[in-house]
C-alpha cells in the first residue's frame, strides 16, 4: 500500500534504504526516548529493515521534496500491538529524523494513517502511547485529536532491561466522522 498526503508518501520500508535510515536512527535523540536502540551501522539499519520494518502496515515516511524516507509510522493492528486490543482497533507508532522536527509532517502522517484505518480497513477505534516525559509525542496525539484513556506502568520496550511508564490515548470511529462532518 502507497499513501500519500501534501507533503508526504508512506510507502514500504526496502532494503535500499538502509543508509537513510542510519542517517536518521543513529541518533541518540531518537529512538532511546520511544523505547528502541540507537541504530549502530548501515548493516544494523538494514537488518531492523528486513527483521522489524517490514512488519504488515509499516510504512517509510518520505518527503516528497527529498525522494527519500525522513521516518517511519506503523500501524500495529490487534495481537501486532502490545497493549491488548482487538482486531478491529490498531495502534499508530511513529517516529521523524532531528532535522526534520517541528514541521507538523508526524501529525500530517497520523492523520492520513488514521484516515486509512478508519475509512479503508475499517477500523472502530485506534491507539497511540508515549513513554512518560516525552512531551514532544504527546502533542502530536493532542494535535490528531487522540485523548487520555489510561496509564501502564513497567512496560517493557526494546531497549534490554528498561521499564517504562506509558500513557495511553484513544480516538474513535466516531469521532473521525463527528469531525469529518464538523468541517
Ligand atoms: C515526537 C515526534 C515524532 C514529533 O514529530 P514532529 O514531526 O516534529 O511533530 P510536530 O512538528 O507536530 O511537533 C510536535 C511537538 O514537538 C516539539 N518540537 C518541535 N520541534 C522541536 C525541536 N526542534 N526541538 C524540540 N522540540 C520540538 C513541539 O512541542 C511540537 O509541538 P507544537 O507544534 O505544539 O509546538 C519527533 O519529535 C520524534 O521522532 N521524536 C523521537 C521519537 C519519538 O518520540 N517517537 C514517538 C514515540 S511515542
Amino acid at each position: 500500500m502507497i499513501l500519500k498526503t501534501k507533503r508526504l508518501i508512506l510507502r514500504p520500508w526496502e532494503e535500499s534504504d538502509a543508509e537513510d535510515l542510519y542517517k536518521y536512527a543513529s541518533n541518540p535523540d531518537v529512538g532511546p526516548i520511544a523505547g528502541w536502540p540507537v541504530h549502530t551501522s548501515v548493516d544494523n539499519s538494514r537488518e531492523i529493515i528486513k527483521g522489524v520494518l517490514s512488519a504488515p502496515e509499516t510504512y517509510a515516511i518520505v518527503l516528497k521534496a527529498k525522494g527519500h524516507p525522513v521516518g517511519s509510522i506503523g500501524l500495529m493492528l490487534g495481537k501486532a500491538s502490545n497493549i491488548g486490543i482487538p482486531n478491529t482497533e490498531g495502534e499508530i507508532g511513529y517516529w521523524i529524523g532531528v532535522p526534520y522536527w517541528g514541521q507538523g509532517l508526524t501529525p500530517e502522517a497520523v492523520h492520513e494513517i488514521m484516515r486509512y484505518g478508519f475509512e479503508e480497513l475499517n477500523l472502530e477505534k485506534m491507539w497511540c502511547g508515549y513513554f512518560d516525559g516525552n512531551e514532544k509525542s504527546k502533542r502530536v496525539q493532542e494535535k490528531c485529536g487522540f485523548h487520555y484513556h489510561h496509564t501502564s506502568k513497567n512496560v517493557p520496550c526494546a531497549l534490554e532491561g528498561v521499564l517504562r511508564t506509558e500513557h495511553i490515548t484513544c480516538f474513535t470511529k466516531e469521532e473521525w466522522e463527528a469531525n469529518k462532518n464538523n468541517k
